[in-house]
């Protein structure tokens, strides 16, 4: 049964294959991007995030059967916090009521195997306490003291303690909408393309994403995840954070997360 599907991040990367996927299952899909695709919109941006979802309801007639977050930075600014986290969330939410208008409706965000490295908390509760502008401010304190790697992987943990959060909640699971993460380890895109092209930011990138399992991946590798947790034969995987990560997780955490 063709679906209606929306993804955002769509011009490049995860989200390209993943609308490739997608159309090639036989469904619509609308791509959403910075400057390319059918919704052209900035999703640090309020304007923009209210962009996204008035488009959205122009292009679908205000039903939507899956809608899938992958637009995402890795820079060490406080922009990363806006698009990963805030952006995601406005995506999400904002595009809810069109799900709830849908056909066995799914949710997807793409996370990442960064939320297990180290976070900063101020940036983690204040993202999770829908405070952009203290998650831009504890940002900048962390630019400012030599720790901005830490603006990415508190991005990618705030997102996915959020799924967690959302998913079982009567605006999701009661509503009938599973909602679930995707984190990837180490994928060659054109955001992580120029640290692996330099030894020294490869070596770094290895060490702290170790990959015994083919090593690192292609974004059509994790686009059937994500095109399966968006179709209706995903009935009860809710409030997960599925890593496809070639066995990273299970390196960097043990078996003590069980
Ligand atoms: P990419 O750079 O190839 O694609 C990201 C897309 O998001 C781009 O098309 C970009 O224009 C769009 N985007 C960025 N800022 C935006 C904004 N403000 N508004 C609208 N669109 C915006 O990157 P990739 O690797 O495909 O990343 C996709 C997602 O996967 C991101 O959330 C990233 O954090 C996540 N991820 C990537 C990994 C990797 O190794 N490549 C690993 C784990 C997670």
């Amino acid at each position: 049964m063709p679906r209606t599907c929306l993804v955002t991040g769509a011009a490049s990367g995860i989200g390209e294959a993943t609308a490739d996927l997608l159309r090639k299952q036989g469904h619509t899909v609308i791509g959403a991007d910075l400057a390319d695709g059918d919704i052209r919109a900035d999703l640090s941006t309020a304007e923009g995030r209210a962009e996204l979802v008035a488009r959205a309801r122009e292009l679908t007639g205000g039903r939507l059967d899956a809608v899938v977050s992958c637009a995402g930075v890795a820079h060490f600014d406080p922009l990363t916090v806006r698009v990963n986290h805030f952006g995601a969330v406005a995506t999400l939410d904002g595009l809810r009521p069109l799900l709830v208008a849908g056909t066995d409706p799914r949710a997807v965000v793409v996370g990442s195997i960064d939320s297990v490295h180290p976070v900063d908390p101020a940036i983690v509760d204040a993202a999770l306490a829908g405070d952009e502008e203290a998650a831009v401010a504890a940002s900048r304190a962390a630019v400012d003291r030599g720790e901005g790697h830490l603006v990415y992987s508190s991005s990618k943990a705030a997102i996915s303690r959020w799924v967690r959060r959302a998913a079982p909640t009567g605006a999701w699971a009661g509503d009938g909408v599973p909602l679930n993460a995707v984190a990837p380890g180490v994928v060659v895109t054109p955001l992580t393309r120029p640290l692996l092209d330099d030894p020294g930011t490869r070596r770094l990138v290895e060490r702290s994403v170790p990959m015994p399992l083919h090593g690192h991946a292609r974004p059509e590798q994790i686009a059937p995840l994500i095109a399966w947790l968006a179709s209706p034969d995903n009935a009860l995987v809710t409030g997960q954070v599925v890593f496809a990560d070639g066995g990273a997780d299970a390196v960097l955490r043990g078996d003590g997360t069980w």
